[in-house]
């Protein structure tokens, strides 16, 4: 009898109805090749955007299996996979999981990685430390690489200069101030309650070394940027790394600048409206734009050293990752509809 795993896949684009549980024959490692029990799936708003039809450049046309990190302990090999060896905690490299590819997957191999099950190549997969538990193995490369490829690899962060990290209950937020902490740099954040400062701030793994409120508890909008220069002692911040970045948000943002200062926007959750550039030119200061697709495509030469730094600060106690939420891979719906609440403070992950 031919044994069987199971994954999501998206049939049509939609909401959490479209995320169906489907069995599929258990693929078998080909040369080269690994098959990972996953026990853990990283969760991104990507994957939502994916579901919607609006990330449609990973995903393509449904049929597709939507998510981008997964990790897990090795259950096969096929001839010549080098060191790999079954019982090994592994984690797939961020080049493995590939959406577009999914749909029409024959053999089984890549794909999204909502499932039991990943076959992908050997060289596809590293070798987790034991600091890093189960339940955290696919849930590294969207918070840590996006934060340390922007903040290390392309702003080359000083000690001694000043980061702001806006939506900072988010994973990729908590992971950054984590990193910019380790060098050397002084770390805001900006969330957008006074309940969920208390609750960053009393985290054990928390890395800000201050948090500011953007709104009021009732909800409003409130000014600010005065704070946050405030707490700059005048001087600017050196360096937000913002996935709102959008309208009065992004607008606070430039008057908070220090002269050269640097505005990465990684994603677009503000609401769009009229931003002010002029203070640009004053400051010689400029905004730039990240997606970690950029050191994951410079290929293993760029993202295997920061992969290599993310996992030594994890074994060595630097890096720590808060858990949102678990949900079973059968509840995905609900862990979607979790997610598009936005009430969590860091990642949320599946269970296969
Ligand atoms: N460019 C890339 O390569 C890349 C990679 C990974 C993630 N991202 C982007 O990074 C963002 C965070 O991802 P994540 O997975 O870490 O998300 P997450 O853990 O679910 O965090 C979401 C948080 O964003 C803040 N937020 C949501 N809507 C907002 C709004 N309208 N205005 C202000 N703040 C808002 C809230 O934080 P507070 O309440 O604390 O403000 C919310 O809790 C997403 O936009 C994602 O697409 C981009």
């Amino acid at each position: 009898m031919s044994q069987t795993m199971k994954k999501v896949l998206v049939e049509q684009f939609g909401g959490i109805e479209q995320l169906k549980l489907v069995d599929q024959p258990l693929p078998q490692p080909g040369p080269g090749q690994v098959r990972v029990k996953l026990t853990s799936i990283g969760m991104n708003h990507a994957d939502l955007m994916a579901r919607r039809g609006e990330y449609r450049i990973a995903s393509g046309d449904p049929p597709f299996t939507p998510g981008l990190e997964g990790g897990g302990v090795i259950e096969a090999v096929g001839p010549q996979v080098g060191d790999r060896a079954v019982g090994q905690r592994v984690i797939l490299s961020p080049d493995a999981p590939r959406l577009a590819a999914s749909g029409g997957e024959k053999s089984g191999l890549g794909g999204g990685t909502y499932r039991t099950h990943y076959l992908c190549p050997a060289a596809q997969t590293m070798l987790a430390p034991p600091a890093i538990p189960d339940d955290q193995l696919g849930a590294l490369w969207l918070p840590y690489l996006t934060a340390w490829g922007c903040l290390v690899w392309k702003q080359n962060l000083k000690p001694g200069q000043i980061v702001a990290l806006p939506a900072a209950s988010s994973s990729v937020a908590l992971a950054a101030a984590q990193i910019a902490r380790a060098l050397g740099a002084k770390t805001i954040g900006l969330t957008t309650s006074p309940q969920k400062r208390d609750t960053i701030m009393a985290l054990p793994s928390c890395a800000f070394d201050q948090i500011i409120t953007t709104r009021e508890s009732d909800g409003a909008d409130r000014p600010w940027y005065k704070d946050l220069k405030a707490a700059t002692d005048g001087r600017g911040v050196d360096v937000f790394f913002d996935p709102v970045a959008a309208g009065a948000y992004l607008d606070s943002e430039i008057r908070c600048l220090a002269p050269h200062g640097t505005v990465w926007v990684y994603g677009l959750l503000g609401k769009p409206g009229v931003v002010n550039v002029t203070p640009l030119i004053r400051l010689h200061a400029a905004i730039r734009g990240w997606a970690v697709a950029e050191i994951v495509a410079a290929g293993p030469q760029a993202f295997a050293p920061a992969c290599r730094a993310i996992l030594d600060g994890f074994a060595d106690g630097r890096f720590k990752q808060e858990l949102g939420g678990r949900y079973p891979l059968a509840e995905v719906g609900r862990a979607h509809e979790e997610m598009e609440r936005g009430r969590h403070i860091g990642k949320l992950v599946l269970i296969p």
